[in-house]
């Protein structure tokens, strides 16, 4: 038997998957499906203050090497989640949920952080990484070392709840990011979201296939360099981190969590395998520790010998 329990920010879960942020998260049924289906908790898609339009369609392209999506983190706003998405999952609360919040401003990250604590939560996941929003400059929150910090001790100081901060891969030095966060009161992280943008070009029409023209690049083109991300930012900082980016077998958790993860995010793989992946996802990992004599999941966590 091999005991795949990993307590994260204070909090049990019974295995290590986790349903990443946007990928089937706008219903408490539907996520309660996710759990059914194997998942060791969930992860809400990103909830802004108010409704948020998304991009037009098509918004999403994928081979099997890679998935790019400009979704456009479409929401229908805080008082939906607090009204129906928290009361009707923590009614029944089959594993634990992790809130995922976003803004465009940084003052509003702790509006709704301080919203989102009274719905109780397990952990606050801020997004501050999405390719589509960015700051007055120009850029996302995740690439500046300093608005990171900022919108980090923003919901530090107006919630008690775990949080984790999500970050972008599309930096140069995302360990530096990291620690800055962890210095601004950060309880761990989620790295890493999509990567780019990136374009993909239908060569019959020379357009570009998404109508935002651009997207955020997933899957399994990814993978190597999400997991060099998770390695950074654990060797950084050494706090548990939700690793993503790309996972779509068990194999891929077990490398995941050697780099340093101590849960492990997967969005795209339900594109590929189904909602039914997880349970799959879980059983692979089971047979690799049986195989390996790892009896405890947690002993492999960043023991990637570099
Ligand atoms: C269709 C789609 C929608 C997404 N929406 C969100 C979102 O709302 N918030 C967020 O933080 N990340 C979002 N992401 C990023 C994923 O949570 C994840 O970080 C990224 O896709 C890399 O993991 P993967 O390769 O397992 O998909 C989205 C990704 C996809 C593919």
């Amino acid at each position: 038997m091999v005991n795949l329990g990993i307590k994260f920010c204070g909090v049990e879960f019974a295995n290590p998957t986790v349903l990443a942020s946007g990928i089937l998260g706008v219903t408490a049924s539907s996520l309660k499906n996710v759990i059914r289906n194997g998942a060791g908790g969930v992860t809400t898609k990103s909830i802004w203050l108010e409704e948020h339009k998304g991009h037009r369609n098509p918004t999403m392209f994928g081979t099997e090497n890679y998935f790019i999506n400009a979704v456009g983190l479409s929401d229908a706003g805080i008082e939906k989640a607090v009204s129906e998405t928290f009361p009707e999952y923590n009614d029944e609360k089959p594993a634990p949920i992790i809130a995922s919040i976003v803004a465009g401003k940084i003052d509003d990250f702790g509006l709704l952080a301080e919203k989102i604590s009274d719905c109780n939560p397990d952990i606050i996941e801020v997004n501050i990484s999405c390719p589509n929003v960015e700051n007055e400059f120009g850029k996302p929150f995740a690439c500046v070392v300093g608005d990171a910090a900022a919108v980090t001790k923003v919901v530090r100081a107006h919630t008690k709840k775990p949080i984790i901060i999500k970050l972008s891969p599309n930096v140069s030095n995302i360990g530096e990011i990291a620690k800055a966060c962890m210095d601004a009161g950060a309880d761990g992280f989620c790295a890493v979201n999509t990567f780019g943008p990136g374009l993909v070009i239908d060569i019959n029409t020379r357009m570009p296939i998404l109508t935002n023209k651009v997207g955020g690049v997933s899957g399994p083109g990814i993978h190597p360099l999400a997991v060099k991300c998770v390695y950074d930012v654990f060797k950084a900082t050494g706090a548990p981190i939700i690793g993503t980016g790309g996972v779509m077998t068990g194999e891929d958790v077990i490398e995941m969590m050697m780099a340093g993860a101590r849960l492990v995010g997967m969005g795209t793989m339900v594109y590929y395998r189904g909602v039914e992946g997880f349970k799959k996802v879980v059983s692979e990992i089971e047979e690799w520790c049986e195989k390996n004599g790892v009896k405890n999941l947690e002993e492999i966590i960043g023991t990637v010998k570099i």
